[in-house]
């Protein structure tokens, strides 16, 4: 049965405004839009600063570029504009606590380990999370103000991806993926991740 979150859609049809939802409203509807989870990594003097973020997509492909939307009030905000640095990593299913850790505010961040986050440094320093299906470095390229949040637009530099199944996010709660519905023809580039072990900018590691 379909929920209707719109409480005066009547008006549409004046020169009213559409509906006034709620950010409630507009959560839900969102929640509905399942996706992966990344953790963004960025070296804070030395040490490794974390927050969890769904809000990430790629933009293009000449030149690589994606980005990510961070709220003023997160500390990685601060750090990611002081820094123009930063990594992505796409969490696995087993990686949920380290989701949940790196989604508490940082002065909860002391027992890294015990969520099960472990950590290395590409050439640059930036932080890369051990066991993520998939590691992004990136480079600070633009950014634009939007509401009470940040885009931060970054060119790759850097890939790599590993074998394992993704953390997902739906509705508020953890899931893993489901079985597979259909299937899309494979390009060259499907088959060469999908070759067991890992892949660093196309070369497997
Ligand atoms: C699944 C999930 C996805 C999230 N995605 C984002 C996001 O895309 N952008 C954002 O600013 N906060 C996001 N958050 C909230 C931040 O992780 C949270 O506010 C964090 O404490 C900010 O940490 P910081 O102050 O150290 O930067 C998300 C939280 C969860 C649980």
């Amino acid at each position: 049965m379909a929920v209707s979150v719109a409480r005066d859609f009547g008006r549409l049809h004046g020169n009213q405004p559409f509906m006034s939802i709620t950010q409630s409203d507009f959560r839900k509807a969102m929640g509905c839009f399942a996706t992966g989870v990344t953790v963004i990594t960025v070296d804070q003097a030395g040490e490794v600063h974390g927050m969890t973020a769904n809000a990430f997509t790629s933009v293009s492909v000449d030149p690589l570029l994606v980005l990510v939307c961070v709220d003023h009030r997160a500390r990685t905000h601060a750090h990611l504009q002081a820094r123009k640095r930063f990594g992505v990593n796409v969490l696995a299913e087993n990686q949920r606590a380290i989701s949940e850790y790196y989604a508490r505010s940082p002065g909860a961040h002391q027992h890294a380990e015990e969520a099960g986050a472990s950590f290395d440094r590409t050439a640059h320093g930036t932080p890369v999370l051990n066991g993520a299906l998939a590691y992004l470095e990136c480079r600070l390229h633009t950014t634009q103000d939007a509401g009470d949040h940040t885009i931060f637009i970054a060119e790759v530099e850097d890939v790599v991806v590993r074998e394992g199944e993704p953390l997902l996010f739906y509705r508020g709660n953890y899931r893993g993926i489901g079985t597979p519905i259909g299937s899309l023809p494979q390009t060259s580039e499907d088959h060469e991740v999908e070759n067991p072990g890992a892949a660093r900018n196309g070369r497997k590691i």
